[in-house]
């Protein structure tokens, strides 16, 4: 027995009012097709067949899955006509799992609960829904002993059927033998002339199965997208969701409405955060970090206790402990801080490591640069790392003092303990422990006069 998903997502989304297909529009910014992919593929399905119609291309090439096929919906025919397209790929002893690619945020919990009600015996499972507005949806018939009989679709449904707050979600767990053969005798014979995969309701019933039912655990599992209202509303929820599950981690937020997670945050006890501040890729946090307003880090790490100052940028970059950085620092992809190193106000750096103790403090660019323990750099500091051409790498020793201003133009070498002048360009590797400077003697020109208007 394997378990195979399929995933509708062959609609167009006119609604979106977008060039881009719907099922493509981002949440956390990651579209929400990849959102039901990775859930699929984190419940061990075997296969995930995605169904694609408009833009199916894009599609294709956007999203990605260990065990990720497609097919094509040319027509949108109806939920019915798209399941079947992937009819032959699925076997009589599978279990097919149907999942939407605009609603993605169903849990996996969720699909366990429902995946375990299906057996031969019983091989058709729903996932429904009470709503207080069950406006649109189909809504889930029951007998007098409250057994599932049908679902009946807003635009056929009886005033008396319209009453009804019990909705069908559209996902369900079925037997593979059943599906192929109950949907080979749909017909479009209904008020939206469109093969209905809810029709197999009825037809489980009238073959003599029990249709078994489960609800999700909260709305925003089966909130499907439709517009940018919605799409926005479901972010805002999700974010929520994300802020929640920290603050329940032991994170302080200073306001759960004001950060957003777009991937993965692992903190440690403790953590702080302050608002405005987006965390993207992976980010983990040590315990006592602190994270000031505005701030943007993704795909960071960070040790315990330091302390990050307002609207700072960090991206792929390592923060051991203890370190304090910002405000206004920009920390690009190969930065290194070792243990209480300080990058202070504009300063950016680019795969750059700096040692233990060293000091950035002020207004410098230290880029391709492999930096020693308690070291300073005075502000103004620029490492010269681009000819033109090709990056060339700075190395500078343990506890060397950088003067402000200076300009060190690699391929260049500064030994430990030394000290560069102020204002000095050094274009040639420097001594251990000695004074190097390279700028004209000052001198006073006592006879200059002053420049007069002609
Ligand atoms: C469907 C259900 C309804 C349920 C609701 C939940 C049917 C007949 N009705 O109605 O009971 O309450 O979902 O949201 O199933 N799609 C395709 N190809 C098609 C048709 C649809 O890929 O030919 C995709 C759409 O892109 C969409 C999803 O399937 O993502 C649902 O289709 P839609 O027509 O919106 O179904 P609803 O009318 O909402
Ligand atoms: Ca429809």
């Amino acid at each position: 027995m394997a378990l195979k998903v399929v995933i509708l997502a062959a609609g167009k989304g006119t609604r979106m009012r977008s060039k881009l297909p719907k099922v493509l529009q981002p949440l956390a910014h990651k579209s929400l097709l990849q959102h039901v992919i990775d859930t699929a593929e984190s419940l061990n399905s075997d296969s995930v067949i995605t169904v694609i119609g408009h833009g199916a291309e894009l599609v294709e090439q956007r999203v990605a899955g260990d065990n990720l096929s497609f097919v094509m919906q040319e027509q949108q025919l109806g939920t019915g006509h798209a399941v079947q397209m992937a009819t032959p790929l699925v076997n009589a002893d599978d279990t097919v799992l149907i999942l939407y690619g605009d609603v993605p945020l169903t849990s996996l919990e969720t699909l366990q609960d429902l995946l375990s009600l299906v057996s031969n015996e019983y091989p058709l499972g729903l996932l429904t829904i009470n709503l207080d507005n069950p406006t649109g949806y189909g809504r889930i018939v029951r007998d007098q002993h409250l057994v599932v009989q049908a679902i009946v679709e807003q635009k056929d449904a009886s005033d008396e059927q319209l009453l009804i707050s019990e909705v069908n979600t559209g996902i369900m767990a079925v037997k593979g033998q059943q599906l192929n053969y109950w949907l080979s005798n749909l017909s479009s014979d209904n008020a939206q002339g469109e093969y209905y995969l809810t029709d197999i309701i009825a037809m489980a019933v009238a073959d003599g199965f029990t249709v078994q039912t489960t609800q999700p655990h909260s709305e925003i599992e089966v909130l499907g997208v439709n517009d940018k209202v919605q799409l926005q509303d479901l972010e805002r929820r999700f974010q929520k969701q994300q802020a929640v599950q920290l603050m329940q981690a032991g994170v302080t937020l200073l306001d759960a409405n004001r950060i957003d997670i777009r991937g993965q945050v692992n903190a440690k006890a403790d953590v702080q955060i302050d608002v405005n501040c987006i965390l993207a890729g992976l980010v983990t946090l040590g315990e006592n970090v602190s994270i000031g307003a505005n701030c943007i880090l993704k795909n960071v790490t960070v040790a315990d206790g330091s302390v990050i100052h307002p609207f700072s940028h960090l991206e792929d970059c390592v923060v051991g402990q203890n370190c304090i950085i910002g405000p206004y620092a920009r920390l690009r992809p190969g930065t290194e801080l070792g243990n209480e190193a300080k990058i202070g106000n504009f300063v950016e750096t680019k795969k750059a490591i700096i040692g233990e103790g060293s000091k950035v403090n002020h207004l410098s660019y230290i880029g391709d640069t492999d930096m020693g323990k308690d070291v300073n750099i005075g502000a103004g500091t620029i490492t010269c790392n681009y000819d033109g051409v090709n990056k060339h790498k700075t190395i500078i020793g343990d506890r060397v003092f950088v003067g402000s201003d200076s300009q060190l133009v690699a391929p260049v070498q500064v030994g430990d303990d030394a000290t560069i002048g102020a204002g000095s360009t050094i274009t040639k590797d420097t001594p251990e422990a000695k004074l190097t400077l390279s700028r004209a003697k000052q001198i006073t020109i006592s006879n200059w006069q002053k420049p007069t208007k002609s």
